[in-house]
């Protein structure tokens, strides 16, 4: 991965996939090493963020480095018209690494194209957000033992949802098999079906929640993206079309447990908090360990 960008999760092999979940583990047990002094990371948010930005910062400074950067394109001069482009290759000069989240699809592998240094996608339109699997893949190793066979259930906005469609292909190369659960509206895009059929991948479609989470190993809730929808008023159609309550996980699998990418919005009760198959906020803090390793990695810093 040495000086690599990260634009989309299949640009990482099998094998550098279990090397990053690895070394984030390895954070995990032992977060402060000073491997980063001397490195400058930007981060250059054109869309809101709390925990990808967040943690990327948090996982800098533990590591002894540096962040520069802007959480809002308004304060860059991106609001005086200036082009991504240019934008890329004068940040370029000031920092050793550039993540980028960008309202886009695609922006993050055209930066990568212009860019000196290496590019990290933190999420590009309705396209792709590779950090957040992999610390998606750290949740689901940490809390099934393994990555292999594993029954995914994936709940809500599949349409614009990125996490899921980063996710969907990353779990593909695990020998997963797929529920998507979505309004007629909001469901998976066929380029992804597609793609499993290719690789031979069994997957369901449903529209009722609490009659197909029962076999799940992992139930992934995602909120519906508001930001994504053109007309208002299609939103208000479906922002409620799912809501996991704590009496839904009766007779669940006892190995279940709940992932939310976050921000969650009313798409699971806080009753599902208080419980033992709730994992979203450890889910959160396994991207500080994961972006640790991603940037250690692309840094050349560990092996
Ligand atoms: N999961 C995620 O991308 O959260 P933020 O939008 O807060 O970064």
């Amino acid at each position: 991965m040495k000086n690599r960008s990260l634009v989309a999760i299949n640009d990482l092999s099998r094998d550098e996939i279990f090397r990053v979940l690895d070394l984030a583990e390895e954070f995990e047990k032992n977060p402060i090493q000073r491997i980063m002094e001397g490195k400058v990371v930007a981060t250059l948010f054109f869309e809101p963020s709390t925990r990808t930005r967040l943690s990327f910062e948090s996982a800098v400074n533990k590591l002894g480095g540096r962040v520069i950067g802007f959480s809002e394109a308004s304060t860059s001069s991106v609001s005086k018209g200036e082009t991504l482009k240019d934008t890329i290759l004068t940040v370029a000069n000031y920092s050793d690494l550039i993540v980028m989240r960008h309202p886009v699809e695609g922006s993050a592998r055209y930066a990568s194209e212009v860019s000196p240094v290496p590019i990290v996608n933190a999420g590009d339109g309705a396209n792709q957000h590779p950090t957040q699997t992999l610390l998606d893949l750290y949740s689901i190793r940490k809390t099934q033992g393994k990555l292999d066979n594993l029954k995914i259930v994936m709940v809500g906005d599949l349409k614009y949802g990125r996490t899921v469609h980063s996710l969907l292909m990353a779990m593909s190369q695990f020998n997963a098999s797929f529920t998507f659960i979505s309004p007629a509206e909001l469901r998976m895009p066929l380029e992804y079906k597609m793609y499993l059929d290719e690789l031979g991948l069994n997957y369901e479609e449903h529209t009722d929640l609490a009659e197909n989470i029962k076999d799940a190993d992992i139930v992934y809730m995602t909120r519906v993206q508001r930001e994504r929808f053109s007309d208002p008023m299609e939103y208000e159609k479906v922002k409620n079309a799912y809501i996991l309550k704590n009496y839904m996980l009766e007779g669940t699998k006892p190995n279940m447990r709940v992932l939310h990418p976050l921000p969650r919005v009313n798409e699971i009760n806080t009753d599902v908090d208080e419980s033992p198959m709730a994992y979203y906020f450890t889910q959160a803090l396994n991207g500080v360990y994961t972006r640790m390793a991603i940037m250690a990695l692309i840094l050349g810093l560990k092996k």
